[in-house]
């Protein structure tokens, strides 16, 4: 068989060597928490306001379509996560439904989906610590608060933030979803508490006109791309995280259920609390004022004359974002570790140190997530990421229905509802939230995937434990 199109048998996916095993450690309530702690973060709390710039009030209907595409994306998640609960997510499906090169293909996605997104977290977190601090004030030099593209040198508070987390993932992963349950809990109290403050200033009119920058994405006179589905693939970031738990899945105790409350009931929390958050923060300020800030929800409340419940969402946000980081870290090094452990990235990465975390891929990710959150601006890396997760999602819903074609009659614990219908759904919403970001985008994540192309011919496709069966 080609090296392309050579494919893991479903049978074989749970038969690793012992010590490349993962320990079966989580069950569902740390998988929801695991979710809502990876989806709620610079999403809701940050980018609510770089989208209400890009759509307006129409933002709202942006979140809808996102979350839309998430949810049939969800189903996809939950039948593959099921069907095949080793770590890898999107990879180890499309390795068993698509072949080696477009596995490959998916995991070097998804790599730059995990690091990119504890970027952007990181950069979302250090907009509340800063403004918390100026509040205070404390005054950061202007060259240690922003990168260069903002006229500073570094943003130091984001390079610390997702250092400070990959030390802590270095724990171990009991630990920190123990962590990440408190924290989620102070996330959410947070959203409430800005929702009761600021429905009571809702104003109607800031909804009119609803969508001044139109439906589809194009690229105005001042060379932005603008619209409501600009928004979408943008705000498209606020969602996802589910996937993240199906990269636990080979440390799930019990997979069929566990991994089916955890991606879908994470999922369902997250839609439901955004859509109150983006119509209390739309009704309470013009969204061509609060899209003007960095930490937006901190900013509303202070505009409002709430300057305590400013400085408590904003201390909620300081403390509990670190969690989407720990997450996504997580599933970053959950990633490397399928792919190492097939041979198509080096062995030396896949080794578990004696608390069960893979510590040389932790590492590399942490400093390469803070290298990037140092350096660039938010918005654009929050696309960058987008781009991978969609191509992720793509495959995960194709594998869903191919699979179901091949294996019919194979048991599936959980079954994607309506499949001919979520799958297709899924794939073409995906495709036109990509279609909808910036040109930059397309052309920043086709290179990342060129280069990758160029590993796997000089590395990965020789080496491969395929290649030499
Ligand atoms: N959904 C996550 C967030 O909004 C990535 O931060």
């Amino acid at each position: 068989m080609s090296f392309a199109t050579r494919r893991k048998s479903l049978d074989g996916l749970t038969d690793h060597a012992a010590h490349h095993r993962l320990r079966p450690a989580l069950s569902w309530p740390h998988l929801v928490a695991l979710g809502v702690g990876a989806i709620i973060g610079t999403g809701i709390y940050t980018l609510t306001g770089v989208g209400a710039g890009l759509a307006g009030p129409g933002v709202i209907v942006s979140f809808a379509i996102a979350g839309a595409v998430c949810a049939c994306a969800a189903l996809a998640y939950a039948e593959m996560a099921t069907l095949m609960p080793v770590a890898g997510s999107a990879y180890t499906y499309s390795y068993a439904a698509l072949g080696e090169l477009i596995a490959w293909v998916v995991g070097w996605s998804l790599i730059l989906e995990y690091t990119v997104v504890c970027s952007v977290v990181s950069v979302g977190w250090a907009a509340y610590a800063v403004g918390v601090l100026e509040q205070a004030g404390v005054h950061l030099p202007a060259a240690l608060s922003a990168g260069p593209h903002a006229g500073g040198i570094v943003n130091l508070p984001a390079v610390l933030v997702a250092l400070g987390v990959t030390g802590m993932l270095l724990v171990g992963t009991r630990e920190s979803a123990t962590v990440n349950f408190v924290l989620v809990l102070v996330k959410i109290v947070a959203l409430a508490a800005f929702v009761a403050l600021t429905l009571p200033a809702f104003k109607a009119g800031h909804f009119s006109p609803f969508a001044p920058f139109g439906f589809a994405a194009h690229v105005d006179a001042d060379g932005v791309k603008r619209g409501i589905m600009a928004a979408a693939a943008l705000i498209f970031f606020a969602f996802y995280g589910f996937d993240a738990i199906s990269t636990a899945a080979e440390e799930a105790r019990n997979p069929a259920r566990d991994l089916t409350i955890g991606i879908i009931g994470s999922m369902l929390i997250c839609t439901s609390i955004y859509m109150v958050v983006a119509a209390a923060a739309l009704g309470a300020s013009p969204f061509d004022v609060f899209s003007k800030s960095a930490e937006p929800l901190a900013f509303i409340l202070r505009g409002l004359n709430h300057p305590l419940a400013a400085a408590l969402v904003a201390g909620a946000a300081i403390v509990a974002l670190p969690t989407v980081i720990m997450v996504f870290m997580f599933g970053q090094s959950r990633i490397f570790f399928a792919m190492a452990r097939d041979g198509v990235l080096p062995m030396a990465l896949a080794k578990v140190g004696p608390r069960g975390v893979p510590v040389a891929v932790t590492l590399l990710t942490g400093a390469i997530a803070a290298v990037i959150a140092g350096m660039l601006p938010l918005q654009e890396i929050a696309e960058l990421a987008n781009a991978g997760t969609l191509l992720a999602f793509v495959a995960t819903a194709t594998c869903m229905m191919v699979l179901r074609r091949r294996e019919p009659t194979r048991h599936r614990d959980f079954r994607c509802p309506a499949p001919w219908l979520v799958g297709p759904l899924a794939v073409a919403g995906c495709v036109y939230l990509f279609v909808s970001l910036p040109e930059k985008t397309m052309v920043r994540f086709a290179i990342w995937n060129l280069i990758g192309l160029g590993v796997y011919l000089a590395y990965g496709r020789r080496a491969s434990r395929l290649a030499k069966a």
